[in-house]
Order: C-alpha cells, then sequence, then structure tokens
C-alpha cells in the first residue's frame, strides 16, 4: 500500500503529516511514503526531514495518481477528485458544511473519511481533529488578545504603581474555552467564564476561574454532549447577562458553538458599545456567524475603540504544533482501516469508521451528513 501526503498550498501552513509521523506509518507496513514537495515547508517541516524518516517526495500529481491512500487537511478540488476514483481520502473537510466536497466524493467514486465528524466517545478522543485544534485556537486566542490589548494581564507592583490584571470572560467553556481559560489564568488574568452545559460549571471552577450563571438553560442528553438552542426568553437574559461582565472587561474570549447551526448571539452592538475602549473580543465562532453581532468573519474591525477579531482558523497561526496533533490524530485513525499485513480494510462495523465516512461506493455512511446533504 502506498500512503500519499498532499499540502494545503497557500490556503493553510499547517500539513496533515509531519516527519515524525513517516515511522508509524512505516511500521503500518506501508510500502511507500509519498510526500508532495514542499507540503511541510510553512509549518517549519523542510522535504529533507521527511527523507531522512524515509518518505520520498515527489510532486502533487505523483502523490495523487500512485496513492491508494491520500491524506489532507482540507478537501480536494473536483478536478484532483476525478483521479481520485477507487483511492481512500483521509482528513478534515467540513462535510456538513461542504455538502459539494460531499456530492463530489459520491460521484468520483471515492472513499472519504471526514475526521471533523467522529463520535465524540472516549475511543474517539485520540482521533479528534476538533479537539486538538480547539486547544490551539483557545491557547492563542488568549495570546492574540493579549498582543492587540494596551494593558498587562497580570498584576504588577512595581515602584511606578501598581498594575491591576486584566479581566478577561470566555463565553463557551467547551475545548476551545477551557484551553482559554487556563492560558489567561496562567497569564495571571482574572477570568469569567459561561456556558449552557451544567457539566462545564464544574470544569470552569476547577480551573479556578469564576462561573457566569445564567439560569434556566436547555440541555438535551440526548445531544451527545453538546449544547442545543436556547429559548429566545432565555437568549434574552444571558445577554444581559453578558452585557453587564463584558462591560467591566478587557477581553472578552467567544467560542460557544452549536454543532451543525449559526453560532448563538451572546454579544450585541449595544454590549460592544458599551465596553471599555482598548477592549477586545476574540470571536472564533466567526466562520459560523460569530457570537458577537458586530463580528466579520476573516477580519479585525475596531468599533467605538473596541477590537473584534473575527477568526476561526487560529490553529493555522501555530502550523508546527497544530500540523503535530493533527498528523497524531490520524495515525490513530488510520489503524482502524488497515489490517495486519498493511492492506487497507474497512470495517463498516466499527462505529468509528462508519461516524467518519462520508462517502463510499457513492454512499454518505455518517448519519448526520446524510441528513444535511439529502435535505
Ligand atoms: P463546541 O465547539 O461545539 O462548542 C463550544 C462550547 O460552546 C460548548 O461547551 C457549548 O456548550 C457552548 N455553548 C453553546 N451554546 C452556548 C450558549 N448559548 N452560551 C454559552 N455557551 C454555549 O464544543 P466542544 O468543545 O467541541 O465540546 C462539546 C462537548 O463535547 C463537551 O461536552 C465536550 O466535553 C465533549 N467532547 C467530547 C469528546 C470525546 O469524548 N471524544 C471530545 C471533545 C469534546
Amino acid at each position: 500500500m502506498i500512503i500519499g501526503i498532499l499540502g494545503e498550498g497557500s490556503a493553510d501552513k499547517r500539513v496533515a503529516i509531519t516527519p515524525e509521523h513517516i515511522a508509524t506509518l512505516k511500521a503500518l507496513k506501508a510500502e511507500k511514503i509519498l510526500v508532495e514537495a514542499g507540503a511541510g515547508t510553512a509549518a517549519s517541516y523542510p522535504d529533507a526531514d521527511y527523507t531522512a524518516k524515509g518518505a520520498e517526495i515527489t510532486s502533487r500529481q505523483q502523490v495523487i495518481s500512485q496513492s491508494q491512500i491520500l491524506i489532507k487537511i482540507h478537501a480536494l478540488n473536483d478536478e484532483e477528485l476525478a483521479a481520485c476514483k477507487g483511492k481512500v481520502l483521509i482528513g478534515g473537510f467540513n462535510p456538513l458544511s461542504n455538502t459539494a466536497f460531499v456530492k463530489a466524493c459520491q460521484a468520483a467514486g471515492v472513499t472519504a473519511f471526514s475526521l471533523d465528524v467522529i463520535p465524540r466517545t472516549t475511543r474517539a478522543q485520540a482521533m479528534d481533529i476538533l479537539s486538538s485544534m480547539a486547544t490551539v485556537a483557545g491557547y492563542k486566542a488568549v495570546l492574540t488578545a493579549a498582543t492587540h490589548l494596551p494593558k498587562f494581564f497580570p498584576m504588577f507592583m512595581t515602584a511606578a504603581g501598581t498594575i491591576t490584571p486584566a479581566k478577561v470572560v470566555i463565553l463557551g467553556a467547551g475545548v476551545a474555552g477551557l484551553q482559554a481559560i487556563a492560558t489567561a489564568k496562567r497569564l495571571g488574568a482574572v477570568v469569567e467564564a459561561s456556558d449552557v452545559r451544567t457539566a462545564a460549571k464544574e470544569e470552569v471552577l476547577s480551573l479556578g476561574a469564576k462561573f457566569i450563571e445564567v439560569e434556566g438553560a436547555t440541555e438535551d442528553k440526548g445531544a451527545g454532549g453538546y449544547a442545543v438552542e436556547q429559548s429566545e426568553e432565555f437568549k434574552k437574559r444571558q445577554q444581559a447577562k453578558v452585557q453587564e461582565h463584558a462591560g467591566k472587561a478587557d477581553v472578552v474570549i467567544c467560542t460557544a458553538q452549536i454543532p451543525g447551526r449559526k453560532a448563538p448571539i451572546l454579544l450585541l452592538k449595544e454590549t460592544v458599545a458599551n465596553m471599555k475602549p482598548g477592549s477586545v473580543i476574540i470571536d472564533l465562532a466567526a466562520s459560523t456567524g460569530g457570537n458577537c453581532e458586530v463580528t466579520e468573519n476573516g477580519k479585525t474591525i475596531v468599533v467605538n475603540g473596541v477590537t473584534i477579531i473575527g477568526d476561526s482558523n487560529l490553529q493555522a497561526t501555530m502550523p508546527y504544533d497544530a500540523s503535530k496533533m493533527f498528523g497524531k490524530n490520524i495515525l490513530n485513525y488510520i489503524k482502524l482501516i488497515i489490517d495486519k499485513d498493511g492492506n487497507i480494510n474497512l470495517n463498516f462495523a466499527d462505529d468509528l469508521v462508519t461516524g467518519t465516512c462520508i462517502a463510499h461506493e457513492g454512499e454518505i455512511k455518517n448519519e448526520r451528513v446524510k441528513a444535511v446533504v439529502t435535505a
């Protein structure tokens, strides 16, 4: 079996597999590992590091034509897909939004596995690219806020007077939010966080942050640990509570999401107008509409002296470690679809294989993706 690693071009500095992962792929009895020339360069992994580990560097076209398994972070274009009939693709293809790619895979006769829809079970944790990337994004969100804030994060008692610590509010305490809390605490900020899941409260408190409580949130045990849409009445009360806390904050980090839906609006225009000049909002939910009403996806704007950064791809700004984590998730996953002799063996009785499969012989196996594509 030949495994190919494709680069992401100028779209993303990350790479799906780093040189340190090559040895594991070889141990899985891959006959050859082909890497597109320059695939890891932007993530600080030169071609020579891949060859030193036993991979072969070649052109993108050769990687596609020779490999049985292709690994890439983002979707391939239609022309490339057409050359992939019968091949297996593994990545994070955003199939709940990029339904065109799912349809293109079905039409091209490709088998595609998208790890961003892997079931949220204990066994899947080591393959969960959303968690890995949320860890990077939550960390980087705090550092980005710190560089834009015209203030210190920690408290200082100096001969030139006392500097009070920054106040940070984190909305959404999932993987990204918890990492943001931990990072802001490490930098010495006073941190408050909010979430609609009761389980999140204990996690927030255990990290030393204060929990902003809004009574009466709707929870659904059948939602697999995810948040669900809230009532209009709850949303109004939550927005009022957020306004009260954001008005005193120096930084607000927005991470609240509901899978497959538009992000909840937690910071209204009026809330932003009420914030202190110089304060910073980082909106990680920007690509799904943002938690802040005035966020513009992919842009940094200043409204009434408040800097609002709408960026759902902060993981790409730390490509070295983000690639390392992404690659490790892929390695853990690939073991599920390769037998001990190094041959592809797709076991659709395994919920993780079925749960990530967005195309196989023209069929969509992931139920959530199937429902969205056929809607
Ligand atoms: P996410 O990225 O989907 O959402 C981020 C956070 O926003 C969540 O904590 C959510 O509750 C919160 N949120 C949604 N609407 C909100 C609102 N109106 N106000 C305030 N907060 C709101 O979440 P993520 O990080 O993917 O985690 C979701 C759940 O999945 C958690 O229970 C987590 O523990 C679980 N999980 C399980 C894994 C596994 O077992 N393999 C891996 C990763 C996460």
